[in-house]
């Protein structure tokens, strides 16, 4: 029941986008729509998404990964195209109907001044355009290739290798023992599809010339949970001097919380869910608490009384004189982590929105507090939102993946 209502909804999404797009330029490019590729294109790309998508699904269904990983690549590029072809086709037809207003007049001038009466609007050439309307013809043409294209450098960029670069945040009370403490911050790896064990493996060869003190891993770990003991042992192998630790995210929720407890509950990383564990460094020690991911709240609802208890649940042992570290996977427990004095939260889900401009999300703009990728403070107390490793939809504008080690230093 619950697969036929997800073809239906599938195949009605599909029909809805594709008859939008094809009908949009039909009337809105119509210089496109007149060319016998440009017609074979706008027919094409509905149909080869179609396809591509249904390869992807059967490839999934059957277990076929060599049918899943190039279908899922292309069927992502064209969904991403075909979307943000739909929704620039408006700006095409609203330069369309400003080149007809443009032709109507250029028609009446001419009318006007023509001797020969009301009959030389007949004869006016429909070559005779003016500079004004030739931009707005090829502006109308060429937005949806545009977006088109931004689309496919989108997916493509999702491919680009993981940025690893050093972060330092300064704390006014930082003890001397945590001057230059090094945290590497791994989040939303998302392993299966789009992000592999050998992607992983990469990762670590490269992070093996780093020198870590702390290994975090704040959620969505893998969305194939066969990986998720393999991958374990990869990140513990780094080996950092106070080892590592693991928080839920909602995605380990939808693919078996239970399997996802065996699995840690087996392997080298302690998970930590409303708990935490102390760290000594020198005569200083850090507390590093662990949130639950909100996942059983109903959507729309107000996460503060469930982040309320999170926090106070994962930070209940820790000592004042501790620095107080929690993992949370989503940012938005920061708020009430600041109250309750974490010096620091490390977060991700959000994966910067996936579109980001000057290392910031675009997303950001419309809401100042949805943390959604980056440094963020309150008072002295601190939040960083990774933009992830992985994601489950692979497409990046300005927002590439990342392994940020943050480095602790003194105000
Ligand atoms: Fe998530």
């Amino acid at each position: 029941m619950r697969v036929t209502m997800f073809v239906l909804a599938f195949l009605g999404l599909h029909l809805a986008v594709g008859a939008t797009a094809i009908l949009m330029a039909k009337y809105f490019t119509p210089t496109l729509w007149r060319s016998h590729w440009g017609r074979r294109v706008i027919w094409g790309a509905p149909l080869l998404t179609l396809v591509a998508t249904i390869l992807l699904f059967l490839g999934r269904w059957q277990g076929l990964i060599w049918i899943e990983t190039p279908m899922g690549l292309l069927a992502a590029a064209l969904w991403v195209s075909l979307i943000a072809a739909t929704l620039v086709l408006p700006i095409s037809g609203i330069l369309r109907l400003a080149d007809w207003l443009l032709k109507r007049k250029s028609k009446r001038n001419l009318r006007d001044s023509s001797d020969s009466g009301a009959n030389a609007s007949e004869e006016i050439s429909e070559e005779l355009v003016s500079p004004e309307r030739r931009y707005l013809l090829m502006a109308g043409a060429t937005l949806p290739a545009l977006a088109m294209t931004s689309g496919v450098a989108g997916v493509l960029g999702s491919y680009s290798s993981v940025k690893v670069f050093e972060l330092p945040l300064r704390f006014p009370n930082l003890s001397p023992d945590l001057e230059g403490f090094r945290i590497l911050h791994l989040c939303d790896l998302h392993l299966g599809l789009f992000y592999t064990l050998n992607n992983l493996e990469e990762l670590t060869l490269e992070l093996e010339k780093e020198k870590i003190d702390l290994i975090v891993v704040v959620g969505d770990f893998a969305d194939r949970l066969d990986q998720l003991p393999d991958a374990l042992r990869l990140i513990a192998a780094l080996n950092p001097r106070y080892g590592a630790f693991a928080t839920l995210g909602n995605h380990e929720y939808y693919r078996g919380i239970k399997q996802v407890y065996r699995t840690f509950n087996a392997g080298p990383i302690p998970l930590l869910v409303n708990s935490g564990e102390k760290i000594q460094v020198g005569a200083s020690s850090i507390y590093v608490g662990g949130a639950d991911d909100p996942v059983s709240m109903r959507w729309g609802a107000k996460y503060d009384s469930f982040y309320d208890e999170t926090v106070e649940r994962s930070m209940r042992d820790s000592e004042s004189e501790s620095f107080k570290l929690l993992l949370t996977h989503r940012p938005w427990a920061f708020e009430v982590a600041a109250k309750s004095g974490v010096d620091l939260s490390l977060a991700g889900h959000t994966h910067g929105g996936q579109v980001g401009f000057m290392g910031k999300s675009v997303f950001d703009v419309f809401n100042k507090n949805s943390y959604l990728w980056g440094e963020f403070e309150i008072g002295q107390n601190k939040l960083y939102t990774s933009s992830g490793i992985g994601h489950w939809f692979p497409f990046r504008l300005g927002c590439p993946t990342e392994a940020p080690i943050i480095t602790l230093r003194k105000a």
